[in-house]
């Protein structure tokens, strides 16, 4: 069966980039993935620092994630856009995740791995500048982005606080592109 990750780039409680992680996550499972969500801000990671990885080696913390990130095929990843670009708690996980510490393989948690990536805000436009940057970032650290992505523009407005959907487009959008995640994954998996 196929493995996703599923995580938002936001450790607000009423975040919109969770909620719409959690339904691109209900469209992985429809077309057959098993899809675990975590939150990032439940793993209290330090922020990265090499003199206190020399001194303490990895946080357990941070090796949990990790190892996660290892343990399956894919990555469901919303993010918000803090000044057109990631949040500090998102690229810290992903700095932490990058770092070897037993003997497996250099950058096991990201490469052969697949993402579908979004991004959600209350502006117009999504996010769409933070897309740009997830991108290139998964994709140097050899993790595939599919071509498709789905940016939430007004998203304030689209959610309610049990993150119910009032939009059916971007609701099937979003769905669709867990779904093509599954179906990608599947492919390269055969
Ligand atoms: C923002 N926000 C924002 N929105 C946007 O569309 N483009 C941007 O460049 C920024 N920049 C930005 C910087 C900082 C420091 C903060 C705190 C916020 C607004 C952002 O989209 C909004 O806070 C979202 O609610 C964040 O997503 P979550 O937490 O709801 O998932």
């Amino acid at each position: 069966m196929i493995k996703i990750l599923a995580f938002a780039g936001s450790g607000r409680k009423d975040s919109v980039n969770k909620k719409v992680v959690a339904i691109a996550a209900k469209g992985a499972r429809e077309a057959g993935a098993e899809v675990t969500i975590v939150n990032l801000e439940d793993f209290d990671m330090p922020i990265f620092n090499e003199d206190l990885e020399a001194q303490q080696g990895m946080p357990v913390a941070a090796q949990a994630f990790k190892e996660l990130m290892i343990s399956h095929d894919g990555f469901l990843i919303s993010s918000p856009e803090y000044n057109s670009s990631y949040s500090s708690l998102f690229k810290n996980a992903i700095d932490w995740a990058s770092r070897k510490t037993g003997d497996e393989a250099n950058m096991a948690a990201y490469r052969g791995k697949v993402a579908a990536i979004m991004g959600a805000s209350p502006g117009a436009l999504g996010g769409m500048r933070v897309l740009v940057v997830l991108r290139m970032l998964m994709e140097n650290l050899g993790t595939m982005v599919l071509p498709n992505q789905k940016a939430v523009g007004g998203a304030f407005a689209m959610f309610d606080g049990n993150g119910n959907i009032n939009d059916v487009k971007t609701e099937k959008a979003l769905k669709s592109l867990g779904k093509e995640l599954v179906e990608t994954l599947t492919k390269l998996k055969a």
